[in-house]
């Protein structure tokens, strides 16, 4: 497993909190599992009942309501959440027999009524579209009754929604400007629990820009399943833009144009997108990337498998030899930009040839990081239903283990690239291992760790690498970079 998974996974399922206001007097324990953008949807989730009075709390046993956030991409997943919610119960029947629990996100939408009916360990099941329905479900379990809300909406984007920063470090946070996924890659459960593509208007993106901003944020994520797929045009879905009036068409946004607007209004605000699909992800994005500074020189672009025919059956769009024409067009246009992957291993049919042709297309890229899975089948998706699930365990891990290993030997030589060079690195805050040394990031995405000196968290300082270890740069600041600002 990769050092930046490890760190990815232990992130997973912390308790999130905010600063406590005054309020109904009730407690709000909320954990969350899987993506970005469910973090993000737990800021909104906490946004809607910071309003309604509610306090968050990080003592389980203390919570009057107990929500997690879910992720159903892998079984391994919904495993854990399961565990959870058992823990939960637990301390239900011992010490708060008051408490309610209430599962949101992707396993609330794949399993609906399921966890009432057969599980019988929660009492509110809401799925990704139904926060806006929250108070009222719960008003029903506080009235003894059971509540489930698990409609998907064409129109739902949270767009004035003002997310509660939760566990923020106060310098970076995300902004989600796209909602579901119409790719419908054949592994993947996510069109299922997150519907059907929408986009956010721009100026809502803006203003909350703006609001980040004004409370002196630093970095911005701007967050969707497939964000290079953005396109507004005056709300809807994706799919529905055929239909548009023809001046709808000639004044809709795409990703490309977001970025550019994000970037011109905000030249001070260092700004970063996940994720990419590499069907989606047009040129202008990245000549955009390339004409503003702000714009951090980093995309994760995900490829899955580097055999076109294993692709095909994935129903990826794209063959490995498009794949690799963007890439070096990337390269061509920002020589320095940073590159990450998802790669599955084991998908249905995938033969050693096809697996050593994910090697040899990781030869040729040389990631600076990587995500790496071994295939889980899901129930409900394209290939659960049509193809079989034929690569045993042991194989599948056994790629898998090729593939980290060959990631981290990249891993290892992008990071070596970065020796000697001067580098902006925005502060984040206090490194893990030693109290007097900082920790931030380049615009590579590489995690910087350098003295403290009188530097502070959300300041762009120089640093000058001197070393590094196989994932981390190690350096000395050399003053304030030209953007710094308070
Ligand atoms: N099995 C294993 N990995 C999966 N992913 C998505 N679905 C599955 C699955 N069924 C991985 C993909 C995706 C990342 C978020 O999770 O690599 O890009
Ligand atoms: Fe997990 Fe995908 Fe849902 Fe995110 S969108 S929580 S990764 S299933």
């Amino acid at each position: 497993m990769s050092a930046e998974k490890i760190i990815e996974e232990k992130k997973q399922g912390q308790a999130l909190i905010t600063e406590p206001i005054n309020g109904n007097g009730k407690k709000l324990f909320i954990e969350s599992y899987g993506c970005q953008m469910n973090l993000n949807d737990s800021e909104i989730v906490a946004s809607i009942l910071t309003n309604e009075g509610f306090n968050t709390t990080q003592i389980l046993e203390e919570a009057d309501l107990v929500l997690v956030n879910t992720c159903s991409i892998r079984e391994k997943a919904e495993q854990t959440i399961r565990k959870r919610l058992q823990k939960y119960n637990a301390v239900k029947k011992d010490s708060n027999k008051k408490m309610k629990i209430g599962v949101l996100g992707c396993m609330a939408e794949r399993l609906k009524t399921k966890f009432l009916e057969e599980e019988k360990m929660v009492d509110l099941v809401v799925g990704p579209d139904a926060y806006r329905d929250l108070p009222n479900l719960i008003e029903e379990i506080e009235a003894g009754r059971n509540a489930v809300n698990v409609l998907l909406s064409k129109e739902e984007t949270y767009a004035d929604v003002s997310p509660v920063r939760l566990n923020s470090n106060g310098v970076s946070a995300f902004v989600s400007i796209t909602r579901g996924c119409d790719n419908m890659c054949t592994f993947c459960v996510v069109p299922f629990t997150r519907g059907r593509e929408r986009s956010r208007d721009p100026q809502s993106v803006l203003k909350e820009i703006r609001g980040l901003f004004d409370q002196n944020f630093k970095e911005v994520t701007l967050l969707g399943q497939n964000v290079d797929s953005y396109l507004w045009y005056g709300g809807g879905l994706k799919k529905d833009f055929v239909r548009a009036s023809e001046i709808a068409k000639a004044t809709a946004v795409d990703f490309a144009q977001l970025l550019d607007m994000c970037a011109t209004e905000f030249p001070k605000t260092r700004f970063r997108f996940a994720t990419s699909n590499p069907q989606d992800m047009s040129l202008d994005v990245i000549h955009t990337m390339a004409k503003h500074k702000n714009i951090c020189k980093y995309i994760h672009l995900p490829v899955q498998s580097g055999s076109t025919k294993i692709l095909q059956g994935m129903n990826r769009q794209h063959t490995r030899e498009e794949y690799l024409e963007l890439v070096d067009n990337i390269f061509k246009i920002i020589p320095d930009c940073a590159l990450s992957q998802d790669i599955i291993t084991g998908f249905c049919g995938e033969t050693e040839e096809d697996h050593q042709e994910t090697l040899s297309l990781m030869e040729h890229v040389k990631y600076d990081f990587g995500f790496m899975f071994a295939y889980s089948e899901r129930p409900g998706t394209l290939a659960s239903k049509k193809m079989e699930d034929d690569i045993p365990l042991a194989t599948k891990k056994r790629r898998l283990t090729e593939i980290i290993a060959l990631q981290q030997e990249h891993s290892h030589y992008r990071t070596k690239q970065h020796v000697g060079k001067v580098e902006e690195v925005l502060i984040e805050g206090t490194s893990k291992k030693s109290d007097v040394h900082w920790k931030g990031r380049n615009t590579q995405n590489t995690v910087v760790v350098f003295p403290k000196e009188n530097y502070g968290i959300g300041d762009f300082v120089n640093v000058k690498i001197e070393d590094c270890t196989s994932a981390t740069l190690l350096g000395k600041a050399v003053g304030y970079s030209e953007n710094n600002w308070h």
